[in-house]
């Protein structure tokens, strides 16, 4: 059956010739369509424009109409880095940094990961599938249409397999797209205290094919970074990855500048995030590369570390994309609306660069831009009308409001 969405004051993000991902000081462009239509049929985009381009109904009988009431239609965000399986929140790690200790300090006394690894690894797979779809819910309503997430905080061979296959139940039951990711080298688990290479042996000859063979993951993911995981370790498991036909997303530059960018395009990475860290030889690596840099705003004002350099990015020709991170330890909120306007507050990226680093770029940076991140004859019918607000940068500019009033995902009304 054949849906038209009427009277949308402007559709945003409108494209005729669909690009891979948008780059440099074209980020600071949008097409929109004032006073528009924008019709779909089974789940698919089949066609928009102005009002008066619109030809009607022809066929009463088959025809769904929305009234966007004045409000603007947005295609929805792609979220390309979440955590968000997990057992439990960490708030008490939250008060230890408020009375002073830093993230490294309270990883190193067995909070972080460890601590979501140890509460994980005590849960049934119900449970964190009931757990992550509550919040999965609660990202729809906020107008999150496609999500990666990663596992990481099991850190044994059956716990992280847990993980992905609530990733992949949370896949077949929900209207999101999504995509998984095999974290296993997110932190040493205490039993390798003393011997990483042991644990690296682990996640790349027991995990990795394990993982593999039941098809559970579409990427593969590792923490590089003092105190968690070398360039020697990246290169290993991206390489072994590759074997199996799994592209690298990797954790690059939170603390630390120390070669994981280079490492990661090297060895065929979709995209490097973090990246508040950023030496020049890291810009140049970017350069004339297939490689996505990923910020993540909310877990730099969480942990009040620097903002990742998106405006240099922009100058320098880049792409630049921007997800949530949602995780219990640095990032315990998946609200794509917050990134934006911390992308325009504290990173002083325009609402523009803003709306094209969470739709479309972070749609390249989960390998959907095909089917996602901007309105599209051909593309998925993802979307969400907003309130009758002024312009696209009160969206950004009301921060800490929603003024989603409706999601649709896959042409159905989820919300
Ligand atoms: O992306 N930095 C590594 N991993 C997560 C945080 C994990 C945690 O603290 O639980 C991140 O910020
Ligand atoms: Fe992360």
């Amino acid at each position: 059956m054949k849906t038209v969405i009427k009277n949308i004051s402007e559709l945003i993000q409108t494209e005729t010739n669909p690009k891979k991902w948008i780059a440099g000081k074209e980020m600071s462009k949008i097409s929109t369509i004032k006073e528009a239509f924008l019709e779909y049929e089974d789940g698919i985009i089949t066609a928009f424009g102005s009002m008066g381009q619109w030809k009607g109904i022809e066929d009463w009988n088959n025809t769904d109409i929305i009234d966007a009431e004045g409000g603007m239609v947005f295609p929805t965000y792609c979220d390309s880095h979440t955590h968000l399986v997990f057992a439990a929140s960490r708030e008490e790690e939250f008060v230890d940094r408020i009375n002073g200790l830093s993230y490294e300090e309270i990883a190193k006394r067995g909070g972080g990961i460890l601590n979501s690894a140890e509460k994980l690894q005590k849960s049934t797979e119900e449970e964190l599938y009931e757990s992550a779809l509550n919040r999965l819910n609660n990202l729809i309503k906020l107008g999150t249409g496609a999500i990666e997430i990663k596992s990481g905080y099991g850190l044994t061979l059956e716990s992280e397999l847990k993980m992905l296959r609530v990733i992949r139940r949370l896949e077949k039951n929900t209207e999101v797209s999504i995509k998984s990711t095999f974290l296993g080298a997110h932190a040493l688990p205490k039993e390798y205290k003393n011997n990483k290479d042991g644990y690296m042996d682990l996640v790349i000859n027991e995990m990795l094919p394990k993982v593999a063979s039941e098809g559970l993951a579409d990427y593969v993911d590792i923490f590089c970074e003092k105190g968690y995981f070398t360039i020697e370790d990246t290169k290993r498991l991206l390489d072994s990855a590759q074997k199996y036909g799994i592209q690298g997303k990797t954790h690059v530059n939170q603390f630390n500048s120390m070669g994981g960018v280079q490492a990661s395009i090297e060895l065929g990475a979709l995209s490097v995030d973090h990246l508040e860290e950023m030496k020049d030889y890291d810009f140049e690596a970017l350069k004339n590369s297939d490689c996505m840099p990923t910020i993540l705003p909310s877990c730099s004002f969480f942990l009040g570390i620097p903002y990742g350099p998106a405006n240099k990015m922009i100058e320098k020709g880049l792409p630049v994309a921007l997800a949530s991170d949602y995780n219990p330890g640095s990032t315990p909120s998946g609200n794509m609306n917050f990134i934006s306007s911390l992308g325009c507050i504290q990173m002083k990226m325009t609402p523009e660069q803003v709306i094209n680093a969470t739709t479309i770029n972070t749609a390249y940076a989960m390998g959907l831009e095909k089917e996602l991140g901007s309105i599209c004859v051909g593309k998925k019918a993802n979307i969400f009308i907003t309130q009758d607000i002024p312009s696209y940068s009160y969206l950004p500019y009301s921060f800490g409001e929603n003024v989603i009033n409706k999601v649709i995902l896959n042409g159905k009304v989820i919300v």
